[in-house]
Parts: C-alpha cells; structure tokens; sequence
C-alpha cells in the first residue's frame, strides 16, 4: 500500500471515530436531558401523571417544542400545574429544548417497532 493510501485511510478512520464519539455524545446528552422528567413521565414518557397529565409520547416534536417553550416563557398552564413545570425546564436553552423534544418523539418510535 503506498504512503499516501495508507494516510488516507487513517485520516477516514480518525473521522469516522469522532463522528462516531459525537453522535454517542448527542445520545449520551439527550438522555442526560430527559432524565429528570422520567419519575413524573414516565422512562418513556408513556406515564399519566397524578392521573392528569396525558402521556407525552404520543405527542409531535413540534407541538413538543412548542409547549416546553411556552413553560420556559410561564405562558402555559394547561391542566393547572404549570408551576411544576416551569421549574422543570428554566435551565433549559433552546438547543436543549429541540434535543430533548427530538428524544421524546423518538419513544414513539420506539413503540411502534416493538409491535
Ligand atoms: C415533578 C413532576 C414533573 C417533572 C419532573 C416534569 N414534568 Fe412535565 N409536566 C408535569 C405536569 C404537572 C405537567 C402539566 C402542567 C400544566 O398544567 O400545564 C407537565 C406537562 C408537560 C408537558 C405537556 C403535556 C401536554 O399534555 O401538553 C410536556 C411536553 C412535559 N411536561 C415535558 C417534560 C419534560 C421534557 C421534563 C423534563 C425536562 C418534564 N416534563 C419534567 C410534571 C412534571
């Protein structure tokens, strides 16, 4: 093999290796994100909290940007509890908010390939 194959190969796995440590990352934080939320929604966001609180699995990423947003901004309170959550979400920004939205949504899939 010559010198500059051999480079080139190199140089392709090291960039592969960090592209592939960054989408770990993003999984690693996203979850990191979430982990808060799961003892009132649930590991999969399939729980109904209180008995009142819909399970937020079955909801879109936008709808779901759009309403942590409304939280961090304290301009929705939907079932009476939004003090709950406006705790919950103030130390989010709004790249957090799109991950963690992103991650929720992913759960739905999730469900629909187990069945
Ligand atoms: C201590 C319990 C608790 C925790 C922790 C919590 N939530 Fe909530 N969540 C609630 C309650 C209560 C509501 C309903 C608020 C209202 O009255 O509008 C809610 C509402 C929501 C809704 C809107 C549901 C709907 O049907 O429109 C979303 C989305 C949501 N939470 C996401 C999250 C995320 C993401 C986190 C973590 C960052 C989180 N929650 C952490 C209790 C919690």
């Amino acid at each position: 093999m010559s010198m500059e194959r051999q480079q080139f190969m190199l140089k392709s796995s090291l960039f592969f290796i960090l592209l592939l440590s960054f989408s770990t990352l993003f999984a690693v934080q996203s979850k990191n994100l979430y982990n808060s939320c799961k003892y009132c929604h649930g590991y999969k966001g399939e729980k109904i909290y209180i008995g009142k609180i819909p399970a937020i699995n079955k909801i879109g990423v936008n709808d779901l940007i759009t309403l942590l947003k409304g939280y961090k901004q304290k301009s929705i309170n939907q079932y009476g509890f939004g003090k709950i959550m406006y705790n919950q979400v103030k130390n989010l920004n709004n790249d957090n908010i799109v991950q963690v939205s992103k991650y929720i949504h992913s759960f739905r899939d999730e469900q629909v390939k187990s069945k």
